[in-house]
């Protein structure tokens, strides 16, 4: 597929959502929306952003009991989401049961696997002799084979995982940088390098919705896309 760009649309409240939907002109790009604006404006907001002719991307992460996250993705499905986050830590049998409910319908699911922000501690904490990135590979193939759609990961693991990973699935990946920044974002990288290693979609949160002139800028993500 051709890379995509979603913006993670990290704000207070619609006024503000709106405010930045507002500025991006026709460009053809993916609205990801996390807790902080989906637990107070809800599928009202969703709906009025599809409404606009974005797709959007619902970064929850859900991780419950298998019926729970079947009922997580049904509802997902109901309110027209494109891509929906998973925890693949919540294991095979509520992996399927995600897939299962969004069968039939254009929903992509993206599995989550180990999160930037664990380190050595978490493996002690699950008990496991795996290292991060043994733990990484393992979950992101157990969840492909399972028929979740797309992988988040780091733009420095696409290469691994599309190379490991023999069925076809979305490289999805935060972390995007244009040059050095000093916001809390570690391990970036540019847009380019993300794209050459096989990235599909590339989620830019701050960059953008930082930018004086938003769609001028990513205008020029998607030059940047097209030409990588
Ligand atoms: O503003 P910025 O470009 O850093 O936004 C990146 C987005 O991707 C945020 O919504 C953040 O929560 C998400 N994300 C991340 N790193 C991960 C997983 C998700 O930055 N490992």
């Amino acid at each position: 597929m051709e890379p995509k760009l979603a913006l993670a649309l990290d704000v207070e409240n619609q006024e503000e959502a709106f405010s930045i939907l507002d500025q991006l002109g026709n460009e053809k790009i993916i609205i990801k929306i996390g807790y902080l604006l989906f637990i107070k404006e809800g599928s009202d907001l969703i709906k009025k952003i599809k409404k606009k002719g974005f797709e959007v991307f619902l970064d929850l992460k859900l991780h419950d009991i298998p019926n729970t996250v079947y009922n997580g993705v049904k509802s997902a499905v109901e309110i027209g989401a494109d891509y929906l986050t998973i925890h693949t830590l919540g294991g095979k049998e509520m992996m399927e049961k995600a897939v299962e409910a969004k069968r039939g319908s254009d929903l992509k699911l993206l599995g989550v696997t180990v999160l930037t922000s664990h380190n050595e501690d978490y493996l002690k904490y699950l008990g496991t002799r795996y290292s991060l990135d043994q733990l990484a590979l393992k979950l992101a193939k157990t969840a492909v084979s399972l028929g979740v759609d797309g992988i988040v990961s780091s733009p420095f693991e696409v290469r691994r995982l599309k190379e490991e990973i023999k069925k076809e699935f979305i490289c999805v990946t935060p972390g995007i940088r244009f040059s050095n920044s000093d916001d809390d974002q570690k391990r970036v990288a540019t847009p380019e390098f993300a794209v050459k290693e096989g990235a599909d979609i590339l989620v830019i949160g701050r960059p953008i919705i930082k930018a004086e002139n938003k769609k001028e800028l990513i205008k020029e993500i998607h030059r940047i896309l097209q030409n990588a």
